[in-house]
């Protein structure tokens, strides 16, 4: 459908993984354009604050025990509000094109002449591979990277053939598995993965609150136990994991528990 000039646009923005400067200058130069504003949970308060005043700022994401606003609302309101000729940024924590729902918010808008532009951010699995200096790939280990989500439905996980995924030198970035960490290594034991490759488990990537466990993937589930993380949770499993533990060596040599060899530890 072609698009009707009168009719503002809406702009799908990555926010990256909290930190301002964390996202690209074109996220940022869209949040300070914005007149409407529509964010998700994981999105910064410091993110949010470079929307200009007189912008419409509203939550959609689930915050301070707010229900999130359901999927077909969301679109119905930036439909309305781009109809109303304004610039909407949708911002969404990390990258928009991973686990965010992009591709069904730009087919409802251009299927209803709204003209529509992604903006890529920084996602959680590059900001928590930076800051804790493990290469998701890496020559001659880590032939492959693969985002996943663990999450679960009724206590199973879904979406994967996790069998399939059992690949030594492929480094599994898994979302959304804080709780089913137990399940999928498991599982992924199961399929074939070695009971001992390494696996890392980051809260809040890319903050200066970033924590990170590390354990073998059987002792992945106990070692978030003792970390308890309050934040998002992004998992790595796979050789390059191993990396976290000689970086962390020089800073945080203790191990939590001597029954199960895992450490926690903070890292700017
Ligand atoms: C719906 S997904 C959105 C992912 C996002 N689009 C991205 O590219 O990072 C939400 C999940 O991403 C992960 N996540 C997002 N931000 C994170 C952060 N700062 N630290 C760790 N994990 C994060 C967590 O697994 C969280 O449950």
């Amino acid at each position: 459908m072609p698009s009707d000039p009168s009719i503002g646009r809406v702009l799908l923005v990555g926010a990256g993984p909290g930190p301002a400067d964390l996202m690209t200058v074109r996220a940022q130069k869209a949040v300070q354009g914005a007149q409407a504003l529509l964010y998700d949970a994981l999105v910064s308060e410091e993110v949010i604050a470079l929307a200009p005043p007189g912008c419409f700022r509203i939550q959609t994401g689930k915050r301070a025990g707010r229900a999130s606003m359901a999927q077909e609302s969301i679109n119905r309101l930036m439909l309305r509000l781009a109809r109303r000729g304004l610039t909407v940024v949708r911002l969404k924590g990390g990258d928009p094109s991973i686990f965010g729902r992009v591709g069904e918010e730009v087919a409802y808008l251009r299927g209803r002449g709204v003209t529509t532009e992604v903006v890529p951010g920084v996602t959680a699995a590059c900001a928590a591979a930076a800051q804790f200096d493990i290469p998701l790939t890496h020559r001659g280990v880590a032939r492959r990277v693969l985002f996943a989500t663990a999450r679960t439905e009724g206590g199973a996980l879904v979406d994967l053939d996790w069998s399939g995924l059992a690949d030594g030198q492929t480094t599994l970035a898994l979302y959304m598995g804080k709780s089913a960490a137990g399940l999928l290594a498991k599982q992924l034991i199961a399929g074939g993965l070695d009971a001992g490759v390494p696996a890392a488990a980051i809260e809040n990537a890319g903050a200066p609150s970033a924590r990170l466990v590390h354990a073998p993937l059987e002792g992945l589930a106990a070692a978030l136990g003792v970390m308890n993380p309050q934040g998002p949770v992004l998992i790595l499993i796979g050789e390059v994991a191993a990396h976290a533990v000689d970086a962390l060596a020089t800073t945080d040599p203790a191990p939590l528990t001597q029954a199960i060899p895992i450490s926690l530890a903070r890292r700017r």
